[in-house]
């Protein structure tokens, strides 16, 4: 028999009037079937619906997926075009803050399956730590400890909080943080702006309260990334008028109890003389009395390791003076690096960007950094745990920092350039380059360390 269908087709054709003739009863007696008509309505109601929410839903699954391409090539240029580049960073950390970021998807044992990334730093200290993969984000993203959370959802092994100051500050005015585009890269002069130490505490605290019913952990071994594959560090800034060391010290009193590891930062170009403190007698000085009140302050049965961050903007003595320092004071680790304040020739960017005051960060950083590591490492060997930071954009370019001494590594503008997906396609790649070896087998193997 005839479906009602083809009979209205022919119907409608005009062509085979001759043909549908015969079928005209049939069309009618269909179409003036009210239950017929309600039927076909609601069906193909049922049918729009049913695509636009399949539509939405796989439109909703590919979003929320840090590894959509939509992040790197819609959503981030589109920002870039309408807001100014602090302005972009406050909304990436309003999103993180709030949830609505994009999350890594895939499970690090699925992009990992034979654990080919994990590494243990701080491996000499009272505290070695595991982390699955050798991927962290540097400071400044989150300096007031708002998004911990959602940056760990982007897949990210290592979350540093800050730099966060004693009291309260604006930092330098506005406009202070500018694009590179051309560069890749970015330059900044914020001069820490902090919310304090009061108000960050009071975020930690209340992310602890939230996740375990209680402040503190309660037991030695958890971590305050809540994780224990994962680490939560605070990075800890002086005020612009504040004191050099007492600065720092309180800092470890507040927050050595509610991170996994404390960062002294002594590098930022934009607090006027900071960078002096990176001088042996006064950074081993500082370091001291920041590993003494550590001591002092840490719950029984507890250890927060102790991290230094440099500029890479030192000489090789400079560089043998801080490693002197570190091994004398007994800290755990040293980051290389901060940003630069040297602007290299081959900067394609307007030169009139290029020329603003401030640190520079990104790709022309990295072959300045990675000298400054194997510069390092050179003089220091395996004692302490280096950590590599500067212009590292993709997977290669961890691996370059991992054979130059960097037991992790830590990017900030690759980030902002590339958005989400960045650290799951670094630990994609990674696996791939690594070809069956362990990271932790290629650490160090550019560099021959110097004999004593
Ligand atoms: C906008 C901005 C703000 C930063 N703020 C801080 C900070 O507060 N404390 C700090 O130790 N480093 C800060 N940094 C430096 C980064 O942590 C990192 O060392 C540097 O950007 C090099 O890494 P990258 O090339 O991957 O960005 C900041 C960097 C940028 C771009």
């Amino acid at each position: 028999m005839m479906s009602a269908r083809t009979a209205r087709v022919l119907m409608q054709s005009g062509r085979s009037a001759r043909l549908a003739a015969p079928l005209r009863p049939l069309h009618r007696s269909l179409h003036s079937n009210p239950k017929y008509e309600y039927t076909k309505a609601s069906f193909t109601g049922f049918l729009k619906w049913s695509a636009i929410f399949a539509g939405a839903t796989a439109f909703a699954f590919y979003t929320v997926d840090s590894r959509s391409a939509i992040h790197q090539y819609i959503a981030l240029p589109i920002l870039r075009l309408c807001t100014d580049a602090e302005t972009s960073h406050r909304l990436g950390i309003e999103i993180l803050a709030n949830g609505m970021s994009p999350k890594q998807r895939q499970e690090d044992n699925e992009i990992d399956p034979n654990h080919l990334l994990e590494v243990t730093i701080f491996a000499n200290s009272k505290r070695p730590l595991t982390l699955r993969t050798p991927i962290g984000v540097a400071a400044g993203l989150d300096k007031h400890g708002q998004a911990i959370d959602g940056l760990f959802g982007l897949g990210f092994a290592y979350v540093e909080v800050g730099s966060v100051t004693p009291e309260p500050q604006d930092g330098n005015p506005k406009p202070r943080f500018f694009r590179l585009p051309k560069d890749d890269a970015v330059i900044n002069r914020y001069g820490f702006n902090s919310e304090g130490h009061f108000a960050v505490m009071g975020r930690l605290k209340q992310r602890l309260l939230h996740a375990l019913g209680h402040e503190q952990p309660q037991h030695e071994d958890t971590r305050h990334s809540l994780d224990k594959n994962k680490v939560l560090a605070v990075n800890l800034g002086k005020n612009k008028t504040g004191d050099e060391v007492s600065d720092y010290t309180q800092g470890v009193t507040r927050f050595a109890n509610l991170s996994d590891a404390l960062v002294v930062n002594v590098s930022s170009p934009n607090t006027p003389g900071l960078r002096a403190l990176q001088g042996e007698e006064r950074l081993a000085k500082l370091l001291t009395a920041v590993v003494a009140e550590r001591n002092k302050v840490q719950f029984a049965n507890t250890y927060t390791p102790i991290l230094v961050k440099i500029a890479p903007d030192l000489s090789e003595s400079e560089i043998v003076s801080i490693a002197a320092a570190a091994k004398q004071s007994k800290i755990d680790g040293i980051i290389v690096s901060n940003t630069t304040i040297q602007r290299p020739e081959h900067l394609r960017s307007q030169p009139y960007l290029s020329a603003e005051t401030g640190g520079l960060s990104g790709a022309p950083l990295k072959p300045i950094a990675l000298k400054a590591i194997k510069t390092l490492r050179k003089n220091i060997g395996d004692e302490i745990t280096i950590v590599g930071c500067g212009g590292i954009s993709n997977g290669k370019d961890a691996i370059e920092f991992a054979r130059a001494g960097a037991t992790f590594v830590q990017v900030y503008t690759a980030l902002a350039y590339q958005g989400p997906g960045l650290p799951v396609h670094m630990k994609q790649e990674i696996v791939k380059e690594l070809n069956g070896k362990k990271w932790v087998d290629i650490i160090g193997a550019d560099v021959d360390v110097k004999k004593e």
